[in-house]
């Protein structure tokens, strides 16, 4: 989708102190940003314009908050959203200009974030060779693991089918398990849920919303994303087996009532 260049987004973005297209200086010292440094971290990965960041972010004083996204144009909505409901002042939020598919140069060890968001990454669908630009390739998910805390959680959003179910495999590849899962979060009922831009874009289409939450688990996956391709085949026996081993539904027509959070097990 090309967006319109905005002139005011940079003076703004400029101005804001909490506004920073320089990441790398601050590696393993995001914590050190906010007043209360010890508070939970969580980093959102393309935020674009914000709509459902600034809606978190004023509910949840008590989370330190770090929006991300490659372009200055929707960052400037971003921050006016912010300003909107929280003001000027507010403390609990950061926004960084970057591509996260460099993300390790900007984010270390001790930045320890709990929870990262990814919601409606664009899919890269129309060519497998572009599937390594999804912010859910192993690329990426093995560069969030160095600075995810232990235990620590990516919550997943998407409308796409083919992105989804990618995904899981990815994911199980790098070292994570899968805590929630659901084909409709909207029927699902899932709570919290702060409905972004393109959410609200595709549930006006009736899409159903795909989202799925991802823990952290303990140890090296020893997996090396830079040679992986997920052919057909891998994909299909990896989708099977992780149905087997967790119960919960990956088949991208799998029954809405099959949600199943394995924490209420
Ligand atoms: C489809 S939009 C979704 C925006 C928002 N999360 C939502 O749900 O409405 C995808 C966003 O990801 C950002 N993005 C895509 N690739 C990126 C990258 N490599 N680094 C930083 N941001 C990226 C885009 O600029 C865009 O704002």
């Amino acid at each position: 989708m090309h967006m319109r260049t905005k002139k005011w987004a940079r003076p703004e973005l400029a101005a804001c102190p909490w506004f920073t297209a320089k990441g790398v200086s601050r590696r393993n010292a995001w914590r050190q940003r906010f007043a209360e440094p010890d508070r939970p971290l969580h980093v959102e990965m393309g935020c674009g314009k914000g709509v459902s960041s600034a809606q978190m972010v004023a509910e949840h004083p008590e989370i330190n908050y770090v929006l991300a996204d490659l372009s200055a144009d929707v960052l400037g909505d971003a921050r006016r959203n912010v300003v909107r409901t929280c003001g000027e002042q507010v403390a609990n939020v950061q926004i960084l200009q970057t591509d996260i598919c460099r993300i390790e140069e900007q984010f270390g060890e001790e930045d320890r974030a709990e929870r990262i968001y990814i919601h409606f990454c664009n899919p890269w669908t129309e060519h497998p060779k572009h599937a390594k630009r999804r912010l859910t390739h192993p690329r990426q998910l093995m560069q969030y693991r160095g600075f995810l805390a232990e235990g620590g959680e990516i919550w997943f959003k998407t409308d796409d089918d083919t992105l989804f179910e990618d995904s899981l495999v990815y994911f199980d590849l790098c070292g994570f398990e899968t805590v929630y899962l659901t084909h409709d979060l909207h029927r699902a009922g899932f709570t919290p849920n702060y409905v972004s831009e393109h959410e609200e874009k595709y549930m006006r289409l009736g899409v159903p919303i795909k989202m799925a939450v991802f823990r952290k688990l303990e140890g090296d996956p020893g997996f090396d994303p830079t040679r992986y391709r997920l052919t057909p085949g891998v994909r299909e026996s990896a989708l099977k087996r992780l149905d087997r081993e967790t119960g919960l539904p990956t088949g991208s027509g799998g029954p809405a009532e099959q949600e199943k959070c394995r924490n209420d097990e």
